[in-house]
């Protein structure tokens, strides 16, 4: 009988060997390979026509280990100790992400120079491409950030420090996103934020199940690990569907090409491969994930299967001082987590204790490695179908690979978008204001996101018997609304173009939006939707974060940053950083708005007079926003005289107007927080006053 090792390398080999058989079919199918020689032009040679999509398949293949593997040692793992060791083993995953990016860039060189490898790199054009042409910068990021990321595995970090190695990580799988169809394609700022969350959903998802599959037998209890990464697959594969369609619909124009295509009849084999995954996910859900529960049910008939489930969490309550609403002091609330690390909050799913009894050390290797892994942790069900669905999702990397190197049908068509937009804007009339649309696929699954896991979490709380006003609901409901307006709706299409109208939208995400959503104390549904979430909330860093001072300063460095430092022009033109600058308004707002109205449990209890002194810092921060739209500089001089739009209104009136359009809505929000908060202390007194009245002075003493 094999080795577990051999077996996992024979795993391996198998499922590589497919991968680069469907790659082949897809290139040769797509027509993008092999690539018909052009008489009298130099030919970059066999080992680059060929070698090219291979490393790319290897390139995505070890991005997906490094990313699993981290997200294993964040999410699903245990104890610290194997939380220590796995992030130790996406080490070597990193290294080979690095050496397969390097060789993609020298690949890339040959194949663009139309030269062999060694006349590309004799050509001393290297260094060049590499610091000025978009797709070698994007791959040389991404060498030296998986060296970091290597050299990050090889250190003592705790929760914070692996969350942070896993973000690096996912964020390292995006510049690619940046090159290629997506720089060309019509749309460009959908389609490549639509690839950005395809390629990051994709890492996720099949890299979260690698790591399961390979390190399920020193997480925490495989039921629990599993059904944790149960809920992250199921986002990924709508995040992966959704913005697949959407990239899918740009590049293809209209839906006869899907079937009049070699490109759309690839989409075709794309979603069959989706839709296979999805019955993966269904027969897992109905089957495997009961065989790992410690009272395995009837064992399933041959064919097992895998879906998501979310896990039930502790109760959580506010931290406002006690005259506003009833508080507790936040330290009885929530009992720090044991261990130096921040070890998971108490979880109320019982421990699935592993059939060979706690931690099994290494059995001898009595048949397969994955029947072993399988019989270690009673998961054979499980490990069995996951390994066939990893097979498929590398064969469906390959496939992806061979349709990118396939010419879609727009390609080179002249789109009559905005060269600098990205895209085609009408002239402003208010009432384009509704008509128009940038559906993110990004910032819709986002805001979506956040939606569902409060009410998730709600439904979860009612069916606890704990009580949850409709109001909280209607008004989180409603912020969130506002935030998919401001970014996705006709303020954030003509954000770019005019500065009245980007005032207008970070009015909406950085104050209006949050604001409301802070309404509806967000934090308790969603750590409740999110065991993960609880993992910190008690934490130091969420300690450190709800200081009234951090937290009015974290609501008020950004628009320092954006009109002061000139940060203002690269948001406008880098589809990158305007996302990280939504993403940063929404989120500093909302944490503002959450320590400012006390309605969340927070680790510290705030009086109601330093929230109210909160709530008015804020409101001198849009008073300054205002003078420095109506005196100050003129923001983005440069990126509107390049946009040099016909119908863009007088640059200086128009910043003048963003005073009112801006700071206005944003003021008037807060100063009705302020009345609010008057009305609740008011109330507030009267409750007490009523409970224990002021004793009445005793006839006795005269
Ligand atoms: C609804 C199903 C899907 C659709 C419509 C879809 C569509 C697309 C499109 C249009 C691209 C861009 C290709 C190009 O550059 O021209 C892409 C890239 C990609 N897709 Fe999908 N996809 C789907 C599902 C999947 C699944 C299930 C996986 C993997 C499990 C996957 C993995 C990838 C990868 C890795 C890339 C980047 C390829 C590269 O540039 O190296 N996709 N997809």
């Amino acid at each position: 009988m094999a080795s577990p090792r051999r077996s996992i390398v024979f795993m391996f080999v198998f499922v590589g060997i497919a991968a680069v058989a469907v790659l082949f079919v897809a290139s040769w199918f797509g027509g993008g390979w092999p690539r018909a020689g052009i008489p009298g032009l130099p030919s970059p040679g066999l080992l680059t026509t060929v070698g090219l999509p291979v490393v790319r398949v290897l390139h995505d293949i070890c991005a997906v280990a490094t990313v699993g593997t981290l997200l294993t040692a964040v999410a699903l793992a245990g104890d610290p100790a194997s939380r220590r060791e796995i992030t130790r083993a996406a080490g070597p995953w990193a290294l080979a992400w690095a050496a397969a990016a390097a060789l993609t860039q020298i690949l890339t060189l040959s194949d663009l120079l139309g030269l062999p490898v060694g006349e590309a790199l004799e050509s001393g054009f290297l260094p060049t491409y590499s610091m000025e042409v978009p797709q070698g910068q994007a791959f040389m990021v991404v060498t030296l950030l998986a060296l970091v990321i290597a050299a990050g595995t090889t250190l003592r970090l705790g929760t914070w420090g692996r969350a942070l190695l896993l973000v690096l990580a996912v964020f390292t799988v995006l510049p690619p996103a940046y090159v290629g169809h997506s720089a060309s394609a019509a749309d460009h700022n959908i389609a490549v934020s639509s690839l950005m969350l395809h390629i990051a959903g994709v890492t996720l998802w099949v890299g979260g199940l690698f790591g399961l599959v390979t390190h399920l037998r020193r997480s925490e209890g495989p039921a629990l690990a599993v059904r944790r990464f149960s809920a992250i697959a199921l986002c990924c594969f709508v995040a992966v569907g959704a913005s697949g369609l959407v990239n899918a619909w740009i590049r293809l124009g209209g839906p006869t090409q899907l079937w009049e295509t070699r490109y759309g009849l690839l989409i075709l084999a794309k979603l069959a491969a989706l839709a296979l995954l999805g019955g993966f996910g269904w027969t897992h859900r109905h089957r495997t994930i009961a065989t790992l529960d410690p009272a395995p049910a009837v064992p399933p008939p041959a064919d097992p299967g895998l879906a998501p489930t979310l896990d039930p969490a502790p109760a959580v309550a506010s931290s406002a001082a006690p005259e506003s609403v009833p508080a507790l002091d936040a330290a009885s609330a929530v009992p720090p987590p044991a261990d130096p690390d921040l070890t998971p909050a108490p979880d109320t799913t019982p421990a699935v204790p592993s059939p060979a009894g706690p931690d099994p050390a290494p059995l001898p290797a009595p048949g397969s490695g994955i029947a072993l892994l399988g019989r270690v942790a009673g998961a054979g069900a499980f490990v069995r179908l996951a390994t066939a669905e990893i097979a498929v999702m590398a064969c469906t990397i390959a496939l992806a690979v061979g349709l990118s190197r396939t010419p879609p049908p727009r390609a080179g068509a002249l789109h009559d978008q905005h060269q600098l937009l990205g895209y085609t804007l009408p002239p402003f009339a208010p009432w384009r204001l509704i008509t128009e649309t940038r559906p993110d696929p990004i910032v819709i699954l986002a805001v979506a996101g956040v939606a569902i896991a409060y009410l998730v979490g709600v439904r979860r709380l009612v069916r606890r018997g704990e009580p949850w006003p409709a109001g909280r609901t209607l008004a989180a409901m409603a912020g969130l609304l506002i935030l998919l307006y401001g970014l996705a709706g006709g303020v954030s299409a003509y954000g770019p173009a005019m500065f009245s109208m980007h005032a207008l939208q970070y009015a909406l995400i950085g104050t209006v939006g949050p604001a409301l959503l802070a309404l509806g104390a967000p934090l308790v549904p969603v750590q409740e939707a999110a065991p993960l979430a609880q993992r910190t909330a008690n934490g130091p860093v969420a300690l450190g974060l709800s200081n009234p001072l951090t937290a009015t300063a974290l609501y008020a460095v950004p628009y320092l940053l954006l009109y002061v430092t000139g940060l203002f022009q690269p948001v406008q033109s880098s589809l990158a950083v305007r996302l990280a600058s939504v993403t940063v308004m929404a989120v500093t707002g909302t944490w503002f708005f959450c320590v400012a109205l006390g309605l969340d449990p927070l680790p510290r209890a705030i009086s109601p007079v330093i929230r109210t002194r909160m709530l008015v810092g804020a409101l001198v921060v849009q008073a300054w926003v205002a003078l420095v739209f109506i005196g100050g500089p003129t923001q983005g001089e440069d990126w509107y005289g390049a946009l040099a739009i016909p119908w863009a209104p007088d640059r200086v009136t128009d910043q003048q107007a963003g005073a009112v359009l801006g700071a206005g809505p944003a003021a008037v929000t807060i100063a009705a927080l302020l009345v609010l908060m008057a009305v609740w202390r008011r109330r507030a007194r009267r409750r007490v006053a009523t409970r224990d009245p002021a004793p009445q002075p005793s006839t006795a003493r005269s």
